[in-house]
């Protein structure tokens, strides 16, 4: 049977409920960072940086935070940071995933699951454009970063992919040395400053917890580092460019348990600070880092967007029975 193309969908014809928040909901979402102690912080904080985050002094009276001294409001308040509407994407003939609607909420973590094929990576690739690349790929509906209209076909994608980071399941360090990996961006970017640029390659390196263990070997070659170090490498060349929201797909299934653990603890380290959406198949991982969690799951050999809550409601209450049975591990 021929499967559908993308101009019979009609996202109209096929509503499906998959919990987009009322308004009124209350849905956390970070506004700035408040008020830190950097002294408190150790030698790993650095001004604007993730240590920054963890030495967080509490507000005074009536200021809400989070675990991390991250002011909350709700996403009715504030509006999503990235936000999906009716997106569709399809590779010729075949659609991947039909009609989303997504919200994603500022300094918070939200995770995509879902089983293999129902469109987690192509949902990212369409957030930075990188289904442009990818001959017969067609994507329709939505997609607003802060004030940007990212489908528009005038976009600078340059422009969008600085301020869209993207970290891929297989780290893919440049074959350059660990210093050009950071540096290679930076100039692309138009940092000029030779100075500007070793003083942003020190503090990102000490962001991921790589400082200490390549300091000593800036010029030797990226690709000689362990797995766990090449992701950093990769977290690091992209935090190195300030981006709004940073896009993971399944950032540490091809590392061992115990770099899947650090490189775990640096993605939930980067709360408050940077936008994160990540795309993992290990749901003790969602769990444990997401503020939010959007469920994913394939229906006729389309990706349809199930339900999408705080981590608490689909763990804990999900609203639909196939959430509820694909959170409990259950099989068939
Ligand atoms: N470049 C491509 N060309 C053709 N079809 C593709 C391409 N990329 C993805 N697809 C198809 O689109 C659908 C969604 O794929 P996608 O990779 O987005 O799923 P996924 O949820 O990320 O799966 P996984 O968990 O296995 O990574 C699948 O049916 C896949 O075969
Ligand atoms: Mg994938």
């Amino acid at each position: 049977m021929k499967k559908p193309g993308l101009a019979q969908i009609d996202p109209a014809a096929a509503p499906e409920p998959h919990g987009s928040e009322p308004s009124g909901v209350d849905v956390r979402v970070a506004r700035d960072v408040c008020s830190t102690d950097r002294a408190a912080a150790g030698p790993d904080a650095q001004p604007g940086g993730i240590g920054e985050i963890t030495a967080h002094l509490l507000c005074g009276p009536g200021c809400e935070c989070d675990e991390n001294g991250v002011p909350l409001q709700t996403i009715a308040e504030q509006g999503p940071v990235l936000s999906v509407r009716g997106l569709s994407c399809s590779y010729g003939d075949h659609v991947a995933f039909q009609n989303v609607d997504l919200d994603v909420a500022k300094g918070q973590i939200t995770a995509l699951i879902g089983p293999s094929g129902c469109g987690k990576t192509s949902l990212l690739s369409c957030v930075n454009r990188l289904t442009d690349l990818i001959p017969g790929c067609r994507v329709a509906g939505r997609i607003d970063l802060g004030d940007l209209d990212v489908l528009s076909a005038s976009l600078d994608t340059v422009a969008l992919r600085r301020r869209v980071g993207m970290i891929f399941q297989k780290p893919n360090p440049f074959p350059l040395s660990i210093r050009r990996n950071l540096e290679l961006p930076l100039r692309e970017h138009g940092m000029k400053s030779k100075a500007r640029r070793a003083e942003t390659i020190t503090r990102v390196l000490r962001d991921v917890g790589l400082w200490d263990e390549v300091r000593d070997r800036l010029d030797e070659l990226a690709t000689g580092l362990s797995g766990g170090q090449k992701q950093r490498l990769c977290i690091a060349r992209a935090l190195a460019l300030e981006p709004e929201i940073i896009l993971f797909d399944e950032p540490c299934s091809a590392l061992d348990p115990i770099s899947s653990g650090v490189v775990e603890d640096l993605i939930a380290g980067l709360r408050g600070k940077y936008t994160v959406v990540i795309v993992t198949h290990n749901l003790a991982q969602a769990r444990r880092i997401a503020d939010r969690v959007a469920f994913f799951w394939v229906r006729n050999g389309v990706g349809r967007l199930v339900e999408q809550g705080t981590a608490q409601q689909i763990f804990e209450q999900p609203g639909d029975e196939l959430t509820r049975a694909y959170v409990a591990g259950m099989r068939g």
